[in-house]
């Protein structure tokens, strides 16, 4: 033990001189030239054994005073240097015992670094990260992320395995409640607001945490959204629509990547040199390290592209995947490779030196415990504070989908309020998937508190869970009806629980699940006002809904402030203004349906057959992408623009005036798309280009100006060149994709 504190302590004198006058932690990755010494140093003392330790992270989820077979495995691996970094355990009275065994009982006594999955909160739970997008608020999401970074590295954790920058076009695939929705352009600004919340200005700040962004590439793209299907497509596509996210994350400085599970164009993405060298290192200039998604490296072998382990450990290592996460399929493989030629020194030198420099940026090779304060967890997690800041996230994420005769907002002091439906009276699937090792979950505000929480003393509050969400018993239908029959208006508490969302869960199906499309039918023949709250990690066809209830209120699963959030907007404290980041199918069969889409060489008309369509649908979706109402209405004016055409070195500046013509004060989420009116390729019929939302009191009128410039236009010509081409462009501003004003101009 002497020895290795010995040897840290030589390292530390050889280079104190060069850290002295220097910052002792470097921004970001942008290292100081004393540290790549630092580390140049290690790499020559460490053995083979302690490096290949350095690219293995673990999942380790017992407690290390807990069973002895997993205690005596963990020491075992901690001391030899086998582990460099544990998954998924949060806490300080946790992590600190598994990192003093490491720098206390290992020769080198490199600490561990120590991720988590921190998807929407660490101890207060936030909305479900498609849900804050729909709010299009990038402050809000950095704040909402720089707060679950400010709890989860006070619980120990230093890397977090987000921000989800997948596009998803698909709401089969039950991960679109992970991301940002089908759109690269808000996705790259969503991306890199979560990657500048989780890491802060400075990973040295003990309040940061290295971000992971995940899962590259195209995961969201699974073949019928089903969970790791193969995914095959175009480059142009890979590079317009499914890579933008993660460029964006790259330019904000994320410290590492993980890769998807899915194969691309048959490579499995573990194994694919073009996306992990050519684009990641050489294109993008990345510097952190890439880690592996749990268990893909050994993975390789069912994909079929590998024979074993150590021929799965050598294609993931020579593409250029840095860490093994679960499988140590490069612990236990390496050596080998490397005694036969199959995988250089350098390359594994490589590999350790990224991990190494995220250690030395989070400053954990000068202070291991940095992160391990006992004091500073129990004054850090679960304030109220951030409590309040959740649930304005929250009613910021909520996009108000129906409103007819403006039968919301509801009065506090309505007579009798009939509650129906299983999500009213629900904490567990509001805090929504990926909410786990959170202790505070029984504070999660129901619908039912919430309301009650809300309206006069003189209200009567009527309940009826009504059905549940899993079996098809219709008994609680009848003591639903006579609430219902006495009420003055019934909100009905629908959708989909945790349990149907997420990782593994895809559905072909996108119904209300069990018998709540059916209660909400009967509850139709009372003739009473009927308010939906949908509470769903994914679009749901809500095509009776639209065409038989009067209100409908998208809630998604928000968290631990969601029925407050929710009667905020119910009773008008909050005027909804979020808007959907995912169209809204019609149908299932629509799949995919997305607003940026190509016209086709037959394009749509009505009662014609030879066009592309379907003789049973509409093309378009239920709700269009960028869709929600408020309370108030906006009215926009002609766009105007400052030019008619511009030369690639002008700027362009597209200006509308928008008034609040409604009775309410309210945001408003204007957007900007642009369409290529002729590429040399086929070019979408829209792209979102542009988005400023805007606060207007009732009666009042603003100017929203754009500037557009040449790289708005850009995109990968036939030779997949990223130019913009001369020629017609049409700008369209409007409230959402389909409500739009349209003006064009040109580009020499
Ligand atoms: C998921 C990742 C996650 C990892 C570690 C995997 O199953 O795909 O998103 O970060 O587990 O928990």
């Amino acid at each position: 033990m002497a020895t290795h504190r010995n040897i840290m302590k030589a390292l530390y004198l050889v280079f104190a001189a060069l850290l002295l006058g220097a910052p002792t932690q470097a921004q970001k990755l942008d290292l100081s030239p004393g540290t790549e010494q630092r580390i140049d140093s290690l790499l020559a003392i460490m053995t083979l054994e302690e490096k290949l330790g350095q690219l293995t992270v673990i999942a380790f989820s017992s407690e290390v005073t807990g069973p002895e077979g997993d205690t005596i495995d963990i020491r075992t691996a901690l001391s030899k240097g086998h582990v460099g970094g544990i998954q998924n355990i949060r806490g300080v009275d946790r992590l600190r015992p598994l990192q003093e065994m490491v720098v206390n009982e290992s020769r080198l006594g490199i600490p561990l670094i120590f991720p988590s999955d921190i998807i929407h909160g660490s101890e207060v739970v936030f909305p479900i990260p498609l849900a804050e997008a729909s709010s299009w608020d990038l402050e809000a999401i950095e704040r909402a992320s720089r707060i679950a970074a400010t709890e989860a590295t006070a619980q120990g954790i230093t890397m977090n395995f987000a921000p989800m920058a997948d596009i998803a076009r698909d709401p089969r695939w039950g991960r679109m409640m992970e991301g940002g929705g089908e759109d690269p352009f808000l996705t790259s600004h969503i991306t890199a607001a979560r990657v500048r919340g989780y890491q802060g200005d400075d990973l040295s700040d003990p309040s940061t945490m290295v971000g992971c962004v995940k899962h590259f590439a195209a995961y969201g793209a699974a073949e019928g959204g089903r969970d790791y299907n193969i995914v095959d497509m175009s480059e142009r596509r890979l590079r317009e629509v499914y890579l933008p996210p993660f460029e964006s994350a790259v330019h904000a400085g994320v410290g590492s990547i993980m890769v998807s599970f899915n194969e691309i164009n048959g490579v499995p993405a573990s194994s694919n040199e073009f996306l992990l060298k050519d684009i990641l290192r050489d294109e993008w200039g990345f510097n952190g390290f890439v880690i592996g998604d749990y268990t893909s490296v050994g993975e390789l072998v069912e994909h079929g592209v590998a024979e074993d382990l150590s021929e799965a450990a050598q294609l993931a290592m020579n593409a250029g995947l840095d860490v093994d996460l679960v499988t140590q399929a490069f612990l236990h493989h390496i050596e080998h490779l490397m005694e036969t030629g199959g995988v250089s020194v350098d390359r594994v030198d490589e590999a350790v030196r990224r991990m190494l420099r995220i250690k030395f940026a989070l400053g954990l090779m000068d202070d291991p415990y940095r992160y391990l304060d006992k004091a500073r967890e129990e004054s850090t997690v679960y304030r109220q504070e951030y409590l309040d800041i959740a649930r304005d996230m929250a009613r910021k994420s909520i996009v108000l989908l129906k409103n007819d005769n403006n039968v919301l907002p509801l009065e506090t002091t309505i007579g009798k309020l009939a509650l129906v439906g299983p999500f009213i009276d629900n904490r567990i699937d509001p805090k929504g998937e990926w909410a786990f090792g959170g202790s505070h979950y029984e504070d999660i505000v129901t619908m039912l508190a919430g309301i009650q929480g809300k309206v006069s003393e003189d209200t009567q509050i009527l309940y009826a869970k009504g059905c549940n969400t899993n079996d098809d018993s219709v008994e609680y239908f009848d003591e639903a009806m006579r609430i219902a029959d006495q009420a003055d208006v019934v909100v009905v508490g629908v959708g989909e629980p945790i349990s149907m969302v997420g990782e593994g869960h895809s559905r072909t199906n996108l119904d209300l699940p069990g018998v709540q499309l059916d209660l909400l039918k009967e509850l139709r023949k009372t003739g009473k006002p009927i308010i939906a709250i949908l509470l769903s990690g994914r679009p749901l066809l809500l095509d009776w809904l639209e065409h038989n209830v009067e209100g409908i209120i998208q809630a998604w699963h928000l968290g631990h402030e969601s029925g407050h959030a929710i009667a905020d907007v119910l009773f008008g404290d909050y005027n909804p203004s979020g808007k959907l980041t995912v169209s809204f199918p019609l149908s299932v069969g629509q799949i995919p349906v997305y607003y940026s889409h190509k016209t086709t060489g037959r394009p749509f008309q009505e009662d014609l057959r030879w066009c592309s369509h379907y003789i049973d649908s509409p093309n378009t979706p239920l709700y269009p992408f960028g869709y929600g109402l408020s309370y108030s209405s906006f009215e926009y004016s002609e766009i105007y623009l400052s030019h008619s055409e511009i030369s690639p070195s002008d700027t362009l500046t597209a200006t509308v005036r928008i008034r609040n013509a409604g009775p309410y004060d309210g945001s408003e989420i204007v957007q900007l798309y642009i369409r290529d009116m002729k590429g040399s390729v086929t070019r979408p019929v829209k792209q979102l280009r542009g988005f400023e939302k805007i606060f207007l009191r009732s009666g009042e009128e603003q100017e929203v100006a754009f500037t557009i410039t040449v790289e708005d236009l850009k995109f990968y010509d036939l030779n997949m060149d990223y130019v913009a081409e001369p020629g017609r462009y049409r700008v369209f501003i409007g409230k959402n994709s389909v409500d739009v004003r349209e003006q064009l101009f040109a580009l020499r």
